[in-house]
């Protein structure tokens, strides 16, 4: 096993370390800091089908520890991250006799890592929170920067927290169960890292597409780590997402209308947003931005994502953006002057947002 890959959030009190590599599970214990007093119980939420794949190689990393180890499986999909559910942990906890310096170990995609740490956020009015991710998208993306939320029947992620980790752990080999589709969707968020920071993660992508597409543990390590670093540094500079944090939102404005009106069964969160960001590519170019089309096509086409066939006509998806309570005070796309130089547009013309989307429809 080689070393980890080491990232720091710099957060002040709330900053915390990122591992990124291969056999960090059976591992965990060196990446855990436990207090000398106060550590009882360690509260493992984790997503089931994980659980089944992965979970006897975190246990055995975490029986270092020596401490109890509690388990609660929560149903794989987008449905758990809901009142029931953090009701149901909540009240698991309660059960369990954990305190307050307890640490909560998230373990699994972003839907465990959301809902985990939305209850560690609010049990006890806060516990430690270590996230484990265990998808592409969540190691690069959701499991990074603090936000955690749950659903409502009226909307995705309305009711959550800011609630730092205190570590988090990506073994990149738990990647090799990933179901294709899940992989590419966490490429998308990858790519959008590339094309919105002014580092050469595109170029890294290009060059390694063959043994990322393997899956190959050491390639998956570097592309996770150099990933993961551009949202530390949006992070970094925008905790609360007052201002370029938003730009982790590049492709998503799309992308939203589209999983909302096609339903999320129709289309995968990554296609969505590879639309997306080829949206925002013709937005820039025909607002006088360097035209990069031609990049945002090589790059998505290379790893099987969508350049085009949103097939909504464009009045049913600016409907669905209307709708969007984001934007009541108008509709604000994240587009690129260049590559790796995004910003916030207004009050974007009509017909030109109709005839960006023709491009993609
Ligand atoms: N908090 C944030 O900043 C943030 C950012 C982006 C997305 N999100 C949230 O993340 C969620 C999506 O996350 P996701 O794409 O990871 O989905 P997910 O958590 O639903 O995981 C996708 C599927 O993969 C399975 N799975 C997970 N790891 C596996 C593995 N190693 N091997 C085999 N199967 C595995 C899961 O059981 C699930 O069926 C959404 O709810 C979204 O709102 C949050
Ligand atoms: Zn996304």
């Amino acid at each position: 096993v080689n070393d980890p890959e080491h990232l720091e959030v710099d957060l002040g009190d709330r900053s915390y370390s990122i591992f990124v590599g291969s056999g960090l599970l059976e591992r965990a214990a060196e990446y855990i800091d436990i207090p000398e007093r106060g550590t009882e119980v360690i509260a493992v939420v984790a997503d089931a089908a994980v659980e089944v794949l992965h979970g006897d190689r975190l246990r055995e990393g975490l029986a270092h520890l020596g401490v109890r180890i509690h388990e609660f499986a929560i149903e794989p999909g987008e449905r758990s991250k809901s009142i029931t559910e953090a009701g149901a942990l909540w009240r698991w906890l309660a059960g369990t006799g954990v305190h307050r310096n307890d640490p909560l170990i998230a373990f699994g995609g972003g839907v465990t890592g959301d809902l985990g740490g939305f209850v560690a956020a609010t049990y006890h009015r806060g516990m430690p929170l270590i996230q484990v991710p265990t998808t592409l998208l969540a190691q690069v993306d959701a499991a990074i920067g603090g936000k955690t939320a749950i659903d409502l029947p009226e909307g995705k992620n309305l009711v959550g927290a800011f609630h730092q980790p205190r570590a988090v752990i990506a073994d990149v080999s738990t990647l090799q169960t990933l179901p294709d589709t899940a992989f590419v969707t966490g490429l998308a968020e990858v790519i959008k890292h590339a094309l919105i920071d002014p580092g050469d993660l595109l170029g890294l992508l290009g060059g390694d597409r063959e043994r990322v597409l393997a899956r190959e543990e050491q390639a998956l390590t570097t592309l996770v780590a150099r990933a993961a670093a551009v949202k530390v540094r949006i992070v970094e500079e925008d905790e609360t997402e007052q201002g370029t944090r938003a730009f982790l939102n590049y492709g998503h404005t799309l992308a939203h209308a589209l999983e909302t009106v096609g339903g999320y069964e129709k289309i995968t969160h990554g296609q969505a947003v590879a639309i997306g960001m080829m949206f925002a590519a013709h937005l820039g170019a025909a607002l006088g931005e360097a035209d990069r089309v031609a990049e945002h096509r090589a790059s998505l086409d290379a790893f099987g994502l969508a350049t085009g066939g949103a097939g909504f006509d464009y009045e049913t998806v600016a409907d669905a953006w209307k709708r969007d309570k984001k934007y009541e005070a108008g509709m604000r796309f994240v587009l690129l002057h260049d590559l790796g130089r995004p910003f916030i547009a207004r009050d974007i013309p009509e017909e030109t947002l109709r005839r960006a989307y023709e491009a993609v429809r």
